[in-house]
């Protein structure tokens, strides 16, 4: 069975309609799993349409691919931490990029060897090639920094800036002499340069700053991907990619409003600090005070309005469990107990929601960054679980500290503030955060999953 163009056009704008559907949905946690499955329903709509267009007949070669696919992405998928996403994500774009490399590389020998090829065809396989093998490059080693495997410190050169415009100039030029030529040589160039943009344009980027670029390398294999679109003549693939780069490119303005970075200043790179040492003292010279649980369980006791700052180090220690037993207790007991999110706590945008949603914590009792900050003044407790750059007062405070100016949690206006961290070293971004050395807070030392569970039985003992 062959769908008519007609109705495999009108197929498609359905496929895409459910697309945008499903990325609605992902906009709250209330909605995200009916947006997921619009996706997941518009995604085999996409390959049922393409598997029933005319000229598509090796259901063979395409089953095995499928499988393959499968068998390798599932268990991947399956084993995969939340916090260790955001290389997961760099990982599969590479793919992507590789692919619209390959379809171009492909395309040009067939129709080369045939006589066929046309202009138009040489602007979209450049075009495929280039964004295709920078994102290609460029993912790999973003996975490979995230996942610590190379070093996360950005490459600092002075010369990074004029290598990267020389680069983006001779890959313009090699496209220019490919559409004007048709000769192979500098296609091979150009896909050649792009590869080493791909690793020069990432390699200056580094700490706080790579999740950003790492929402980018998404926009850019969805270009990628509307690229191979044209190339095949594919309408639903030119949609799709669309959709994926512009909401690669929104998510990270997002992100960068969030940082109150600019989106330039990413780019250029350069930012994020070696974490430093783990020294008790800030640089004014005062020290953090350490609490015991005991201590926080009686402060809790005595506590009407409570609110928990989850953050990454909450992730890590996998705690969302053992942190709702505690809400549990606590909202038992009759006190007021909230969330504050910040939009950038943990390694990925809605790594926090994830996380409570997963521990079934109530959405009404998860507040937003402008929701909850004028709160903060009314709380007697801030229990503060793996956060530290989004808390930190300096983001008010300290001009010129590189997190100055990002919007942060206020939790240094509650009556008391605990800190549960493993030691006194500082968040992602590298920065002492003076709000340790305050007068109304203290450090509870510990593996966040474990002082929550401790907390937990304090409270109930009482
Ligand atoms: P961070 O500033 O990274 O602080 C996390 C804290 O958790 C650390 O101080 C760490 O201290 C502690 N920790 C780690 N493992 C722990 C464990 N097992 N138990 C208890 N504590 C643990 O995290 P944040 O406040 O969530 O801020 C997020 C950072 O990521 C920001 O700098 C943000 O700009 C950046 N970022 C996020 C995103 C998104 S979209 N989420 C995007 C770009 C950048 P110890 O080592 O002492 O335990």
């Amino acid at each position: 069975m062959t769908l008519s163009p007609d109705l495999s056009a009108l197929l498609a704008l359905l496929a895409g309609l459910l697309f945008i559907m499903g990325l609605k949905g992902l906009a709250h946690p209330k909605t995200a799993r009916r947006g997921n499955s619009y996706a997941m329903a518009g995604m085999a709509l996409a390959i049922v349409i393409t598997l029933l267009q005319a000229g598509v007949t090796d259901y063979i070669t395409i089953a095995a691919g499928l499988a393959l696919g499968a068998v390798v992405g599932v268990p991947i998928a399956r084993g995969i931490q939340l916090t260790s996403l955001p290389q997961l994500v760099a990982a599969f774009h590479s793919f992507v990029g590789l692919a619209a490399a390959l379809v171009a590389a492909g395309m040009y020998l067939q129709h080369y060897a045939f006589g066929l090829l046309e202009t138009r065809e040489t602007i979209e396989m450049s075009a495929g090639a280039a964004i295709g093998m920078v994102t290609f490059s460029g993912s790999i080693l973003a996975a490979l920094k995230l996942q610590g495997w190379v070093s996360g410190r950005p490459w600092t050169w002075g010369g990074r800036h004029v290598l990267n415009l020389l680069l983006l100039l001779a890959i313009v030029a090699c496209a220019v002499a490919f559409v004007t030529t048709f000769s192979p040589w500098p296609f091979v160039a150009l896909i050649v340069l792009a590869t080493i943009f791909g690793y020069t344009l990432v390699a200056p980027i580094g700490g706080a700053d790579m999740p950003v670029i790492v929402s980018m390398l998404n926009s850019y294999s969805g270009w990628a991907a509307a690229a191979t679109g044209f190339m095949l003549e594919q309408p639903l693939l030119v949609l799709t990619g669309a959709i994926i780069g512009m909401s690669g490119a929104i998510l990270s303005y997002i992100m960068c409003a969030a940082m109150n970075r600019s989106f330039i200043s990413v780019i250029m790179g350069g930012f994020g600090a070696e974490v430093a040492a783990d020294v008790p003292a800030a640089a004014d010279g005062k020290v953090a005070k350490q609490a015991g649980v005991e201590d926080a369980a009686f402060m809790l006791d005595t506590a009407e309005r409570i609110i928990i700052v989850p953050g990454y180090g909450m992730a890590v220690a996998q705690a969302q469990h053992a942190v709702k037993e505690l809400f549990n207790t606590l909202t038992e007991q009759g006190k007021e107990v909230s969330f504050a999110i910040h939009p950038v706590a943990g390694r990925m945008p809605g790594h926090m929601n994830v996380l409570l949603a997963e521990a079934d914590i109530p959405y009404d009792a998860v507040h937003e960054l402008e929701e909850i900050n004028p709160e903060f003044a009314r709380s007697d407790v801030v229990l503060i679980f793996g956060a530290n750059d989004v808390v930190n007062p300096a983001a008010q405070t300290t001009p010129g500290s590189p997190i100055y100016g990002m919007p942060v949690l206020e939790a240094w206006k509650a009556k008391q503030v605990y800190v549960v961290k493993r030691s006194h070293r500082p968040g992602y971004a590298g920065v002492d955060n003076p709000l340790f050395t305050m007068d109304n807070a203290a450090l509870l030392l510990g593996d966040a999953k474990d002082v929550a569970e401790k907390l937990t039985q304090a409270v109930k003992e009482g």
